[in-house]
């Protein structure tokens, strides 16, 4: 595929960079499936040369990967990386960055490259970047542009933006950068990242919904008791002090990931593949959230946060930030209705395990012996890491000449039954599909709008609530 691309990550130097976006364009890079002529440039505030970037993304990738690993395809991925030191907040900055665009797509090709350009950097820059970016004229398409230099001929040359979540600390905050971008850019030049809508197993929560008659004719109020979405970490929040404190967990996880993944259990058939279509249908479910009341508060969440939080560098002494919350959620449609979907989320938990897990009703008439108990319920969990799996547990009658039952489990292992696959970094399938120009696993306005008004009505009621110390081996 010819198709001259250039990848701009803002914030190239810091940890979500060199963790997540620098291995997953190398690997898409080592799969074949980038675009060709791809090129990377980093534009953060320390001074580097081009080859000193060069040095800095090896040896990010060494970390990862082991320096035998990277060998043989290290140097083709980087042999046209650029550097642009810069501040998030000088004009200057970006013409300086488009005078190296343009020199990049002037040299090589002629022509116009198609350039994506991800914020990983910390989101109190987001407004600046936008407006500097837009201002210096980086987010307009090649075919745009009068009279640029460098003899580039006209090319399609799309700009997108990925945007990394948090997207606001609040709805006010959240409205304000949705106006800033439909001011500045056109929807389809924004991506929205949440990684979970990008992790395999999640993605497997839709196909599985719909291509299997089996439980989707159960899926709603008259057969499910309730629904658990579970995302526990045994870590805790590894250095990040500074920016974890006055966010939470409720923020950090809950606005977002959990709530994507409730969007997904919960929505409706969105009767086409396209985009469009299942970002309405997640929008949807999320419109439908029954806020919580200052009366329904304490019936319906709890929050808590782990004993060494505030020794943790970068917390305040007398920070309240939780580290923990369990939600119950309601969607207020015609599926759904008084049916609990239970959130929950810590860190410092015992064991690391995220986890959707869907509770039958209990059967009606229970064929048993007179006096057993009556507990014929059925249980779908998706196992969306680690140990990637779906399991059903039914009951089975126990060998022998009593009516006894137990529980047993079907199961399937990803493991097991993709042995040569390897499960994909969400990472990779971002920005694969970012640049596809695919905003399917990417949130729309009305996701994050809809997520945040819900988020709102607890972050506006728990105030009221204790803040429950525990110890990760309770
Ligand atoms: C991030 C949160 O969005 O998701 C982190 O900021 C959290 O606090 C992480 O640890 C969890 O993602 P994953 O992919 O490791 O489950």
């Amino acid at each position: 595929m010819h198709t001259p691309t250039t990848f701009i990550i803002f914030g190239v130097t810091g940890d979500l960079a060199r963790r997540k976006l620098l291995p997953a364009l190398f690997d898409l890079s080592r799969k074949n499936t980038l675009p060709r002529p791809f090129r990377l440039v980093g534009f953060a505030r320390a001074d580097h040369t081009h080859g000193q970037f060069q040095e800095f993304v090896r040896e990010s990738l060494a970390e990862q990967y082991g320096k035998e690993d990277i060998a043989a395809d290290c140097d083709e991925f980087l042999a046209d990386a650029r550097y642009q030191q810069g501040e998030f907040e000088d004009p200057a900055s970006y013409e300086h960055l488009a005078e190296l665009l343009i020199e990049l797509d002037g040299h090589d090709s002629k022509e116009c490259s198609n350039k994506l350009f991800y914020l990983a950097a910390s989101p109190r820059f987001y407004k600046p970047i936008f407006q500097n970016l837009a201002d210096s004229g980086l987010t307009i398409p090649c075919m745009e542009v009068k009279g640029q230099s460098a003899g580039i001929s006209s090319g399609a040359g799309w700009p997108r933006l990925l945007v990394e979540k948090p997207f606001g600390k609040d709805l006010i905050a959240s409205d304000e950068l949705e106006r800033m971008l439909a001011l500045l850019f056109k929807d389809e030049q924004i991506f929205r990242i949440d990684h979970y809508l990008a992790k395999e197993t999640v993605q497997n929560i839709l196909a599985f919904r719909f291509s299997n008659i089996l439980f989707e004719p159960l899926w709603s109020r008259e057969f499910v008791e309730r629904v658990e979405i579970s995302l526990f970490e045994k870590i805790g929040i590894e250095g990040r002090g500074a920016s974890y404190d006055g966010v939470g967990a409720l923020r950090d996880v809950g606005q977002n990931h959990l709530l994507q993944m409730l969007s997904l259990v919960a929505m409706d058939d969105p009767k086409e593949m396209e985009a469009p279509f299942i970002r309405n249908a997640r929008a949807a479910v999320l419109r439908a959230l029954r806020p919580v009341s200052a009366e329904d508060v304490k019936d319906r969440v709890e929050r808590g946060r782990y004993a060494e939080y505030v020794k943790e560098e970068g917390v305040s002494a007398a920070s309240t930030t939780e580290t923990s919350f369990r939600v119950i959620a309601y969607v207020d449609n015609e599926r759904w209705r008084g049916v609990p979907l239970i959130l929950e989320s810590a860190k410092k938990h015992p064991e690391k395990k995220t986890e959707v897990t869907v509770y039958f009703k209990h059967t009606e008439r229970c064929l048993c012996p007179p006096g057993a108990e009556h507990h014929h319920q059925n249980i779908l969990t998706f196992r969306i890491q680690p140990d990637e799996a779906i399991s059903v547990v039914f009951w089975a009658k126990k060998p022998g000449f009593a009516t006894e039952l137990e529980p047993k489990r079907l199961s399937f292992s990803y493991k097991e039954s993709f042995e040569k696959e390897r499960i994909p970094d969400a990472y990779e399938r971002v920005l694969h599909d970012c640049i596809r120009g695919d905003q399917t696993l990417f949130a729309s306005t009305d996701e994050v709008q809809a997520a945040w008004k819900f988020t709102m009505s607890v972050l506006e009621q728990w105030h009221t609530l204790p803040l429950v110390e525990y110890n990760r081996d309770i």
